[in-house]
């Protein structure tokens, strides 16, 4: 995804915009860019690479100008170069945009404007819409009829920023099925992709409609429907939040937000669990105003015992949440759960009806894949939910059900706090559910409440074997590859450890379900590879066993995440990350800490980008 801002007002808008930017620097990080409008003149101010680089241009060029739109790139189309960079303007530089999307119809657009004469300089889909403004503009000069005409041309979802160096007291936003929040401020009006940037500056906000034009100036912003008819509607007070990046003192992002996890738990908690004697309860005051009514599960006691399948859609980690929440849905309800990658579910018809839970769980609520899949479901009649930690993002729109994690933002791209969050809200979940329909006992469900409200501490108790942990991961950091297995309740952490090492380190690794590994990935094992097993005493504890065994027959380098007093891992596994014990239902909550910070270590052992990982975004925006 990209990262969209804009200010115009008294101030010089270069400092605003690159603070803004900083806020938005998870969504992408391969190019950064400015156009602003000084003394009548557009001036476009890039710079590959990190937001750094652009700030370094920009002590150079010290521009004062008071208005402009600003960009961080994670490329889609075009690879990262000065050209491809946003933003991207017209033929005689009257005009620049910025763009978060895909405009799908790009390419026969940029035939039919090759067919006119415009030349294009980059490889990028973007460059499209700045002609096409262009090219409408030329026929009349009413910009805002011409975005309307444009916009009507381009198919795909985006959102876009715009200037116009004949228009300086104005910017334009537009937004169709993203999300673009406009800040209200005193005589200076601000815009973001994500509100975090804009309550930075200004607790007055406007998020844009799913299919909506702004005209935004200093003292007003006017909206507007596709069809050129102006939306009245009032900003909304949020919480201002002096949004800080701010690593408290740890290395990187990555490790603070992994010690973050026993306070977002607990958070998380205490928001829906008043107690391990009283019922999980969803209908909570959200801290969001702008939620009012949108937030918790509104399905009916009735409608919550009429339900006969759950199905579950998510991308990367969210996915591994999913997984677990199946077992623990399955397990607590007796109701069958299937699972989805999201970008799956989009390939074939996502069956449902007026029986089925669709649950959607996505941390940033962004991820277009995600967001496509659940809005089949509701085309299919099902009940839908989603599990977010953004209660201001899209998905957070689209549901009648919804669950917030209480995480703050998470600013490394590789997500820790917010899985264990998922995780806890699958639980919480499953409990609610299984207490309705009745189908465990009061004593069984409080003692997973009382389970659920030990684990902070769980966390913390391995947060503090760093050390330990620490000089058993770098022992794998000369691995080319690594195999990860679990069963049951754990298959799901092996398949997130193995994401966790590759996206941190570049290392290749696979999860499997411990059980598959015979089946044929077995004959990759030799003394070069790592196995890394979650051994927890429960139904698969043996088995796993001998999984493990069948690996170190064929000399592989074992590791064992395993509890505390396990005498027999000793004599299977090489290296041991030692675990308090845990119920085997709530220990994919605390059989990940150890594979999180294994991969931590080795990156940055490794010199990695811990928190900005290649290649990657916070959230990818795009299908
Ligand atoms: C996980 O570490 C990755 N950052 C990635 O797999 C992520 O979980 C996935 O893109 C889903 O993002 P979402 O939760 O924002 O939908």
């Amino acid at each position: 995804m990209c990262g969209i801002v804009g200010y115009l007002g008294s101030n010089k808008a270069a400092p605003v915009l690159l603070s803004k930017l900083r806020v938005l620097e998870y969504r992408g990080y391969d190019s950064a860019g400015l156009a602003v409008i000084e003394s009548g003149r557009l001036n476009i101010l890039k710079a590959v690479g990190k937001l750094s680089n652009l700030e370094t241009l920009l002590q150079k060029e010290r521009p004062t100008a008071t208005v402009g739109i600003g960009h961080t790139r994670w490329a889609t189309h075009g690879s990262p170069t000065d050209a491809n960079a946003h933003p991207h303007v017209n033929h005689n530089g009257t005009l620049a945009v910025v763009h978060n999307g895909i405009i799908e119809n790009y390419a026969e657009l940029k035939t039919e404007l090759q067919g006119k004469g415009y030349e294009f300089l980059s490889d990028t889909d973007t460059e499209v819409i700045v002609h096409l403004l262009s090219h409408e503009l030329e026929k009349d000069k009413d910009i805002l009829q011409a975005i309307l005409r444009t916009v009507s041309q381009m198919a795909g979802a985006y959102a876009l920023g715009i200037v116009s160096q004949t228009h300086p007291d104005r910017i334009f936003a537009v937004n169709h099925h993203y999300s673009l929040t406009v800040g209200v401020g005193d005589h200076e009006s601000f815009l973001a992709s994500d509100s975090a940037a804009v309550r930075q500056y200004t607790n007055k906000i406007l998020r844009l409609a799913q299919s909506e034009v702004a005209e935004i100036k200093a003292d007003s912003v006017r909206l507007f429907s596709f069809e050129g008819v102006e939306n009245h509607r009032e900003p909304i007070s949020v919480e201002a939040s002096a949004y800080k990046i701010d690593k408290e003192g740890y290395k990187h992002f990555l490790m603070k937000e992994i010690h973050e996890q026993p306070l977002v738990l607990r958070q998380t908690l205490s928001k829906y669990l008043v107690s391990p004697d009283k019922p999980v309860n969803f209908n909570v005051e959200d801290f969001s105003p702008e939620l009012s009514g949108l937030y918790g599960v509104k399905m009916t006691d009735e409608e919550i015992r009429s339900i006969d399948r759950v199905q579950i859609v998510a991308c990367g980690t969210a996915y591994h949440a999913g997984m677990v929440g199946k077992y623990v849905i399955e397990e607590l309800c007796g109701i069958p759960v299937e699972v989805d990658i999201a970008s799956e579910v989009r390939g074939r018809k996502l069956l449902g009806n007026n029986k089925t839970l669709t649950i959607a769980v996505s941390q940033s609520g962004e991820t277009a894949d995600t967001l496509a899949a659940i809005k089949d479901a509701i085309g299919n009649g099902s009940f839908t939910l989603g599990i977010t930690n953004r209660s201001d993002s899209h998905l957070a729109t689209l549901v009648q059900n919804l669950i917030v994690t209480e995480c703050g933002i998470e600013v490394s791209v590789a997500a820790t706090k917010t899985y264990a969050a998922q995780l806890v809200c699958f639980y919480l979940l499953g409990i609610y559910l299984a207490e309705i329909r009745g189908s465990i006992t009061k004593e069984r469900a409080k003692e997973l409440k009382k389970g659920l409200n030990q684990v902070p501490a769980l966390i913390e108790l391995m947060l503090g074997r760093e050390d330990a942990y620490r000089a058993e991961s770098l022992k794998l950091a000369d691995a080319q590859d690594v195999v990860f297995i679990g069963r049951g309740f754990n298959y799901p952490t092996a398949l997130e450890g193995a994401l966790k090492l590759k996206e941190l380190s570049y290392i290749h690794a696979s999860g499997y379900a411990a059980g598959e590994l015979k089946h044929g990935p077995i004959a990759v094992l030799d003394s070069s590879v790592p196995v890394i097993a979650i051994l927890v005493p429960g139904k698969v504890y043996e088995k796993t066993l001998s999984n493990a065994q069948e690996s170190r027959a064929r000399n592989a380098r074992m590791v064992a995440v395993a509890v505390d007093g396990d005498e027999v891992a000793p004599k299977t596994f090489d290296y041991i990350f030692r675990i308090p014990v845990v119920d085997e239902l709530l220990s994919p909550l605390v059989t990940v800490v150890p594979l999180q910070l294994m991969s931590y270590y080795i990156a940055d052992y490794l010199g990695k980008d811990v928190d900005q990982p290649r290649n990657l975004a916070k959230s990818v925006t795009v299908e």
